[in-house]
């Protein structure tokens, strides 16, 4: 069959790595792309924010089967009008994006199922917002409620960066996203990242990542959108992963069948397991990034027809192999991310990093230039290791950082820590 995908980053080249392999795959095509999904599939130059053109592009070129990966296309709708058109997508209709475009949305679902989550409000006005702020105290945790792209969020360890975030996201810190705020009680203990791919009505658990948000080493600094992943993430035990299903990920796909909003797709909850067994943070609508790149680098069943059957609505009964190593993949990022940085410097030794054996390196923000790759984007690169264990993955991912001459970039050195030191005790 045909095949579009939507979106350029790293998840995006992951995912065209994995479909191109695919014997159900015909022809493999992207918009936008980057340098290196341009070498698994066509990459095309359409606006994915114009929708009757992605249709007119499907219709020109007899796409049979659309996947979208980043969120902004979806919470857009444009599985809805791709769908109308009568072309089969994969990916939740713009109702169903709403667990990753509203977080009131998500939270009042949670409180309506019981879904363990963060104590929290929602507000309308400064004013009010702060009055509560002042009453619960720090650690809380300050929320923009519409997409952000990662900025929308300030975890306050005192009651003035409270208030500050408060002001910065009525200010219009965060442009229409901040029209409301949602003010949440601080959760303790360690994140992970829960993917379940979605038929409407069933939902199977795929395997387990963790990512690294913030930038530096021993994950300080600022939050970014991930710079490392691993999986299997130890700390999602069968238990904890039982525990998800039944408590976080069926409720949330019955309550929104219930709603006449039936979730198909990706649904990828970010979790803070902590004491008490795994809590929501938030929902996402598509693949994780970095997550991405280390799950399909163990998927052993094919891609295809699994987001066939999720769109189709048959995953019952429906079964994912994984290889049992492990997989680590290091963000290298323009200097400066995620502030302001340059673009168009120029990346060599790529094909020395990526002939080192159980190496591969995904693209995010890059484009061929004169024959050379350079960076067009704050995550450029993704340098993926696969091995027996995660620390096996993760020397095997810095050897081939140590490869790539890029001046211009720079990456974290202690992807995968706490994993590796956790297998340590
Ligand atoms: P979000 O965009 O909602 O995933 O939030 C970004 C990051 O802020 C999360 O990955 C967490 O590290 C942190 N965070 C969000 N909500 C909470 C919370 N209620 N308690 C502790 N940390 C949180
Ligand atoms: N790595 C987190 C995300 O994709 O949102």
């Amino acid at each position: 069959m045909n095949i579009l995908l939507l979106g350029s980053g790293g998840r995006e080249h992951a995912l065209a790595w994995t479909i191109s392999a695919s014997p159900l795959t015909a022809r493999l095509i992207c918009a936008p792309g980057n340098a290196g999904i341009a070498q698994v599939a066509e990459c095309v130059a359409l606006d994915i924010t114009d929708h009757a053109a992605v249709i007119a592009f499907c219709k020109a070129n007899k796409v049979d089967f659309v996947v979208v990966g980043p969120e902004a296309p979806l919470v857009a709708g444009i599985v809805d009008d791709l769908e109308a058109a009568g072309i089969k997508t994969f990916g939740p209709s713009k109702l169903a994006a709403r667990l990753e475009g509203s977080k009131g949305f998500t939270k009042d679902l949670c409180r309506a199922n019981h879904i363990p989550t963060a104590a929290y409000e929602r507000f309308k006005s400064p004013a009010d917002a702060r009055d509560y702020a002042r009453k619960m105290g720090a650690p809380i945790v300050v929320k923009a409620d519409g997409l952000a792209a990662g900025k929308g969020v300030v975890v306050a360890e005192t009651t003035e960066e409270a208030l500050d975030a408060i002001d910065m996201i009525f200010g219009g810190g965060v442009g229409a996203a901040g029209s409301e705020v949602v003010i949440e009680e601080f959760l303790d203990g360690e994140e992970a990242s829960f993917f379940a791919l979605c038929d409407g009505t069933t939902a199977i658990a795929l395997a387990s990542a963790q990512d690294h948000k913030r930038v530096g080493d021993g994950d300080k600094g600022p939050n970014t959108g991930g710079m490392g992943a691993y999986s299997p993430a130890p700390v999602m035990t069968d238990e904890i992963v039982r525990r998800t299903m039944n408590e976080i990920v069926q409720p949330t796909i019955q309550a929104m069948a219930a709603m006449g909003s039936p979730y198909k797709g990706v649904l990828f909850a970010g979790l803070m397991i902590t004491k008490k067994g795994p809590q929501l943070i938030e929902y996402n609508c598509r693949f994780g990034d970095p997550e991405c790149q280390v799950l399909m680098l163990r998927l052993m069943s094919d891609l295809v027809p699994a987001l066939l059957a999720a769109r189709d609505g048959v995953l019952k009964d429906f079964d994912l192999r994984w290889y049992r190593n492990a997989t680590l993949t290091v963000v290298m990022a323009a200097n400066g991310y995620p502030g302001s940085y340059e673009k168009g410097s120029v990346i060599e030794g790529l094909a020395d990093a990526a002939a080192i054996e159980h190496v591969e390196i995904f693209h995010a923000g890059t484009k061929t230039q004169d024959g050379k790759i350079v960076a067009t984007g704050g995550r450029v690169l993704n340098v993926c290791g696969t091995g027996d264990t995660i620390r096996e993955a993760q020397s095997r991912a810095y050897s081939a950082v140590d490869k790539i001459k890029w001046p211009g970039g720079f990456c974290r050195r202690d992807i995968g820590w706490r994993a590796i030191a956790r297998a340590k005790n």
